[in-house]
């Protein structure tokens, strides 16, 4: 989480800060800051607000700073609360350096005590501030060798700072004896460097880049680099100097609008059917001999024969999409699969076994644990002689040009667009059909299904644009309307089983992420198991029953919710047994496979209309952020 931008060039660097910090917003925003060096002066002008960017905007809209080099900063507050004092960026106590950082430093404490035994005074609560301060440190001790006061000295005591930090960070530093240059460094945290007309600009992620340059160059983990106007200079971790080609950024910068939808979350609900429809024209191509549909996934069929069991890792709501992926690929497809919390994965992997497929799903590409679990895996499986047990991967993403993206060219691009609410609507339901397309492609391959069962699932899905935009305008308004009755309760409980269990517990995150109103999810047969004692008339049970395998299973499950007063609530056909619903979410009569595709489309939308009833900021709930970059 937190999004930084740097820039260094021939134009005012305030607008350029301001303007990138708009487009990391979505990364944290419990306060902002920006640091420019005075270009007369050769001063440090710092500026700093708590909480949304507006207030930083509000704060700078009349101060003019002249100055071509700066560094920005957009936090979620990991280390000390969100209070100005401890907004970025952090400057020492010479006012000389200033640095912003994404990551976390977990050594900072063992260096904090150091430092102020030494006479230094911190000025936040942040694990951030120990960094300004020792490269300080550094330059002083430098400038007893009486080097030059240049850019290449702050690269020095920056490489000689940052081989004494643990855990993980991007950063960006600025130093009034340099003041045309800036140094950046990465580890474990993303950052790219964007080459402008007549600047550098670096930043957390591209979107804050593409209005300014298409020319990008990703800084590889653990490199260290100067940049001035006169151009960049990239070290790895063993001081080598680097040299590569720029690429090409793919992603155009796109305006995203709100169109007349009262939150960016309702509209990103509202593009679920585009969105199936996208998926399907890029993945679904007709043979032209036989008329047969076909997944298009760019992995070739040997990839697929190999592949004897799969292991999947994800947090929050790829997970959930993860689930109800496992449950494909194992009930329909046949692989044995078993999905991990990335961030459990990472500290307590299964034994390695071979012939194993390794999933990584993340709408953004940046989450800090799913990067770290992939990475854990890729080298554990690289170290091991036996080709049986050599990594495969594939990443499921929104983002190709992510750090996910970079590990690996097998990538399914879920192709959902942007998506600005900070709570996965869209991307869930696109990760969701990603995984469609992988338990087909695996059914097909390993011929664990008949060919009559693989197009019957294919045409289902090539229904979906139209169920979806149908069950969007039969939900929407009864979906608001339910949510006056229930916007003021304390807990909500899911219940889901096989399939939709997964949706369940999905169902239950949106509520919860931005309503802030209690929610757990369960599998149904679970509740008798001790959640049931929470029951009583002020406990709306929701409950998803699908006709197929287990749907007596849930409405009996129903039954005994109903039995202790539970005001029930049901996401299901209109069919002989959801009469017991005291309210019904009726979805159409479909295939139980495809089902978890239709029945978290009115759980979006009661939960939407919960928080926006309550009058909540539904695209930014408190606390959260788009893209986990911590550990
Ligand atoms: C919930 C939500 C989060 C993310 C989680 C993983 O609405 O968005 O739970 O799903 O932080 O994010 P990605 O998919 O970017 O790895």
């Amino acid at each position: 989480m937190c999004g930084i931008v740097a820039v260094t060039g021939y134009k005012r660097a305030m607008p350029l800060l301001i303007n990138g910090l708009k487009k990391l917003e979505y990364r944290g925003y419990d306060s902002a800051g920006i640091a420019v060096i005075n270009s007369e002066t050769k001063k440090i002008i710092c500026n700093k607000a708590e909480g949304k960017l507006k207030n930083l905007i509000n704060n700078v809209s009349n101060i003019d700073i002249k100055g071509t080099v700066g560094i920005g900063h957009t936090r979620w507050a990991t280390h000390g609360k969100p209070e100005v004092k401890n907004a970025h960026p952090h400057i020492d106590n010479s006012g000389k350096v200033a640095v912003v950082q994404n990551g976390i430093i977990e050594n900072y404490q063992e260096l904090k005590i150091k430092l102020e035994k030494e006479g230094i005074i911190f000025n936040s609560d942040t694990d951030t501030e120990v960094i300004p301060h020792l490269i300080q440190k550094e330059l002083h001790a430098l400038s007893q060798l009486e080097l030059e006061s240049n850019g290449s000295t702050l690269l020095v005591a920056v490489r000689n700072v940052i081989s004494d930090l643990e855990g993980s960070y991007a950063l960006a530093i600025l130093w009034t004896g340099a003041p045309d240059s800036l140094v950046v460094a990465r580890r474990q945290a993303p950052l790219i460097i964007g080459i402008g007309e007549g600047e550098f600009i670096c930043a957390s992620d591209t979107p804050a880049i593409a209005n300014l340059t298409k020319i990008i160059l990703p800084l590889e983990d653990e490199e260290i680099a100067l940049l001035n106007p006169l151009g960049i200079e990239i070290y790895n971790s063993n001081n080598e100097r680097q040299f590569r080609n720029p690429i090409s950024l793919q992603t155009s910068e796109q305006v995203i609008d709100k169109m007349s939808f009262r939150h960016y979350m309702l509209k990103e609900i509202y593009d679920q059917p585009e969105t199936a429809k996208n998926w399907l024209d890029k993945f679904l191509i007709k043979d032209s001999d036989t008329g047969q549909l076909n997944i298009n996934y760019n992995f070739d069929t040997k990839f697929f024969e190999s592949i004897e069991r799969i292991e999947i890792v994800a947090c929050g709501t790829s997970k959930h999409a993860a689930m109800v992926g496992s449950f494909l690929l194992e009930q329909f497809a046949g692989i044995p699969t078993n999905v991990f919390y990335a961030s459990e994965f990472r500290y307590s992997p299964p034994p390695l076994l071979p012939n194993t497929l390794t999933i990584g799903v993340t709408q953004s590409g940046e989450t800090a644990d799913t990067i770290a679990a992939i990475n854990m895996e890729i080298q554990r499986r690289s170290s091991m002689s036996d080709e049986k047990y050599k990594p495969n991967l594939i990443a499921i993403t929104n983002r190709v040009e992510s750090s996910i993206g970079r590990k690996t060219s097998n990538i399914i691009d879920i192709c959902a667009g942007i998506e600005i609410g900070v709570a996965a609507t869209k991307t869930f339901f696109a990760q969701l059909l990603s995984f469609y397309g992988l338990a087909i492609k695996f059914a097909q391959v390993k011929g664990s299904q008949s060919e009559k069962n693989i197009n019957q699932l294919i045409s289902e899905l090539t229904n979906l644009p139209l169920l979806v935009e149908q069950l969007l305008e039969k939900h929407n308004h009864s979906a608001e309307k339910l949510a006056h009755d229930f916007f003021n309760v304390k807990d909500v409980i899911f219940l889901g089983r096989g399939i939709n269990y997964p949706i369940a517990l999905e169902g239950a995150l949106k509520l919860k992420e931005i309503s802030y109103i209690h929610a757990a999810g369960y599998p149904a047969g679970e509740m008798k198991h001790g959640p049931i004692a929470l029951l009583d008339k002020k406990v709306p049970v929701i409950s998803i029953a699908i006709p197929g395998e287990v749907f007596d299973k849930v409405i009996s499950n129903a039954q005994e919710a109903k039995a202790r007063d539970a005001f029930l609530i049901g996401v299901a056909p209109e069919c002989n047994g959801t009469e017991i619903f005291d309210h019904l979410m009726p979805i159409p009569s479909i295939n139980e496979w495809i089902s978890p595709l239709l029945a978290i489309v009115p759980l979006q939308l009661l939960s939407y209309h919960i928080a926006a009833h309550r009058g909540l900021d539904v695209d930014q709930p408190r606390n959260l952020a788009k893209s986990v970059t911590v550990e």
